[in-house]
């Protein structure tokens, strides 16, 4: 069963990189199940119904989101209605949403899809690793597939979180820093992995948004408004293929690559 993993999908130009491409590369890869994260889709800040419910007609199973996906309140309704759009699962357990699913896969075995969310140098909210152990168990009586998108900004905490849920997970990726990261590896247990599936969004920017505004932000010290990017749009994920009876991983293949339009 191969399984891609679509790196934070940037306002307009990254849904427009699905819009125009995904079909041709989930045939390419022969893809059964593809994941998004999607916490920057509706203009770089959070995701709208219109925008999920937009990614979702390109043929994306699940989208999991981040620290931004209450930048918009209108999602919070829109939990209710589809159970493929996640929030990070470790928020305080009164919180709108899900972090975690199961949904039919086209390779005979479901696929459980988890969304959790770092704290180093981020919020405060229950410990990432704790949910893990209370919610993978309950995901594997279900199917041995288990996807998970660890939200976070710290490379060290992604690498603990892969190394921690080694054997027990199909793959462990990471989002939220925009950048892909070259490490992709099957860990010893084999769960694949990587630190960061990068961006699918406009590279010609400062991780997806305008360089000027962005630079000033730093220069400056305030919070300067800013706006998507657009140039350089590229495509950033993971491809990974796993047994779908053990769910294990066989292999991983970093996937980066430009588009022009
Ligand atoms: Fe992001
Ligand atoms: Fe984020």
């Amino acid at each position: 069963m191969n399984i891609l993993c679509i790196g934070d999908v940037m306002g307009r130009v990254g849904r427009r990189i699905l819009r125009d491409g995904l079909a041709e590369l989930q045939k390419k890869y022969s893809i059964h199940f593809t994941v998004a994260n999607a916490e920057n889709a509706a203009g770089g800040f959070g995701l709208t119904p219109e925008t999920a419910r937009e990614l979702l007609s390109y043929n994306i199973d699940v989208l999991t989101s981040g620290n931004h996906i209450w930048d918009r309140q209108v999602i919070i309704p829109y939990f209710e209605q589809s159970q493929r759009v996640l929030r990070p699962h470790n928020f305080p357990p009164d919180s709108p949403g899900t972090g975690a699913v199961v949904v039919p896969a086209g390779a005979g075995r479901p696929v459980a899809v988890l969304n959790l969310q770092g704290r180093a140098f981020m919020q405060n909210i229950d410990c990432p690793f704790r949910a893990a152990d209370e919610v993978i168990p309950q995901l594997r009586e279900e199917t041995p597939v288990v996807v998970v998108d660890f939200h976070a900004e710290a490379t060290a905490e992604k690498l603990a979180m892969g190394r921690y849920l080694d054997g027990r997970v199909s793959v462990v990726f990471g989002t939220h820093t925009h950048v892909q990261t070259a490490d992709e590896q099957l860990l010893p247990g084999l769960t694949g992995y990587i630190t960061d599936l990068g961006m699918t969004g406009p590279h010609d920017s400062v991780i997806g948004m305008e360089v000027e505004g962005s630079v000033a932000r730093f220069l400056q010290q305030r919070p300067v408004r800013l706006s998507p990017a657009k140039g350089n749009p590229r495509f950033n994920g993971l491809v990974v293929e796993i047994d779908a009876d053990s769910g294990k991983c066989l292999g991983v293949e970093r996937v980066n690559f430009a588009v022009s339009f």
